[in-house]
């Protein structure tokens, strides 16, 4: 009997212990991208954090596209609900965040902040205040058949002639060779925010900017892009998103696709019919005054205003954002770290061999024109993309095309900042 008392004791002191732990666990609600690994990549993480701290985290699947996870985004933090803690959040989301998160500076240290490459800090920091905490980077690459380009002895081009007149010289000889289903380029051509990175990389190659708006050279590249579908590209790429790229140059169906470097690890594992023939360099630059260039890409954390648990919330933040956790994702699943010093890593550079280019595009990357635009930013691009796809199918005329975007590109900054005079 003095057993029975015995364990009876013990399992009542223990069950004091769980009780008393659980009262003290916080439960912390994260919205976390589906796209690619991410969401394995997030659940990994959260977990280890779950059985340091004995908090519990509820993970909410995040859409893959970005234009519509800022619709869920922008309602849930525009209800002013405590349902969710943590978002994930895109970088040209920071001047509609700002009014709804806490601010992070002082969660961080000068020598932590300092790390970060200096365009996504200061992309992410208003008046000052950290809106977001970095978490990782994504910069637009050419990925290439190295293979192909070996067979017709093809350099990797460096201007997007060259690479119009590759692709369509390779597509039309392997074409004729029975390879029917091979396309020259692919890109994210679908009306969405994919689109708009590659409207700002496209005019930004050619040497000019979208605002204020180069006239002369935004026609030049609405002539130029005007000549993908069909000659190099299919009309399906105006349905494409970023893993739609990614699906069809990993089956092997496209000779050069533009797409974010996630695309990299899974185009090497065992089974990808690409492993071992893929090359990554930079985006070619265009015209007689191009660049190589590409716009800041790459998603961040930040933590509710609405939060009922953000001391737990800002530890989370900090352990999934800290340099272990951005090295462990690029060594598994090639997404960029924010943190300049993960560059000269000699494992994640042996894993990513284009992460040297990729680490240069981030010293020089463009910025969509998110901040000054604030909350017309969504409504901009959503208008710039449906124009482009009507470029891309020539439906309207180059020259056409680029006066409507410009009126439109100025309009919108007029409303923007007449919305920041009244405020003020
Ligand atoms: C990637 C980039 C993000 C961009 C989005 C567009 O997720 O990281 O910045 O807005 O693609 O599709």
């Amino acid at each position: 009997m003095r057993q029975v008392y015995k364990v009876f004791a013990v399992l009542l002191s223990l069950s004091c212990v769980v009780f008393a732990t659980n009262a003290a666990a916080a439960t912390i609600r994260i919205t976390c991208r589906a796209k690619g690994q991410e969401l394995e990549l997030c659940k990994k993480a959260v977990q280890e954090w779950e059985k340091r701290t004995g908090n519990v985290v509820e993970i909410i699947p995040l859409p893959q596209s970005s234009s519509e996870a800022f619709v869920v985004t922008q309602q849930q933090l525009s209800a002013q609900t405590s349902d969710v803690d943590i978002f994930q959040v895109d970088t040209t989301w920071v001047s509609f965040l700002a009014a709804h998160v806490v601010s992070l500076k002082l969660y961080f240290s000068q020598q932590e902040l300092a790390a970060h490459f200096p365009a996504i800090l200061q992309n992410n920091t208003i008046n000052g205040e950290l809106i977001v905490a970095p978490w990782y980077a994504d910069v637009d690459l050419l990925f290439y058949r190295k293979d192909l380009l070996e067979k017709y002895g093809k350099l990797p081009p460096t201007s997007w002639e060259d690479l119009f007149l590759i692709a369509q010289e390779i597509q039309e000889s392997e074409r004729a060779a029975g390879n029917g289903r091979l396309w020259g380029y692919v890109f994210r051509g679908k009306a969405y925010e994919g689109l708009m990175c590659h409207v700002v990389e496209w005019i930004g190659a050619f040497g000019g900017t979208l605002y204020p708006p180069d006239i002369a050279c935004i026609i030049e590249v609405f002539t130029f892009i005007a000549q993908f579908i069909p000659k190099i590209s299919p009309a399906g790429t105006l349905n494409y998103a970023e893993e739609d790229v990614r699906g069809v140059f990993q089956s092997g169906n496209a000779i050069f696709a533009s797409n974010w470097p996630y695309t990299w690890a899974l185009t090497q594992t065992e089974n990808s019919p690409v492993k071992g023939k893929v090359g990554i360099c930079v985006l070619p630059k265009g015209g007689q005054h191009g660049k190589c260039t590409s716009v800041l890409g790459g998603w961040g954390l930040c933590v509710s205003r609405y939060s009922r648990n953000q001391e737990a919330a800002i530890d989370l933040v900090r352990w999934l954002t800290r340099p272990e956790e951005q090295r462990r994702r690029a060594l598994h699943a090639s997404y960029c770290p924010t943190i300049r010093l993960l560059y000269q890593d000699p494992e994640l550079l042996t894993a990513n061999p284009f992460f040297r280019q990729a680490g240069q595009a981030l010293e020089t990357v463009i910025l969509r024109p998110s901040s000054s635009l604030g909350r017309f930013y969504a409504q901009a691009s959503a208008s710039i993309v449906n124009l482009v796809q009507r470029v891309l199918l020539c439906r309207i005329a180059p020259d056409m095309a680029a006066q409507r975007l410009e009126k439109d590109i100025i309009g919108f900054h007029k409303r923007a900042s007449e919305m920041a005079t009244t405020k003020n």
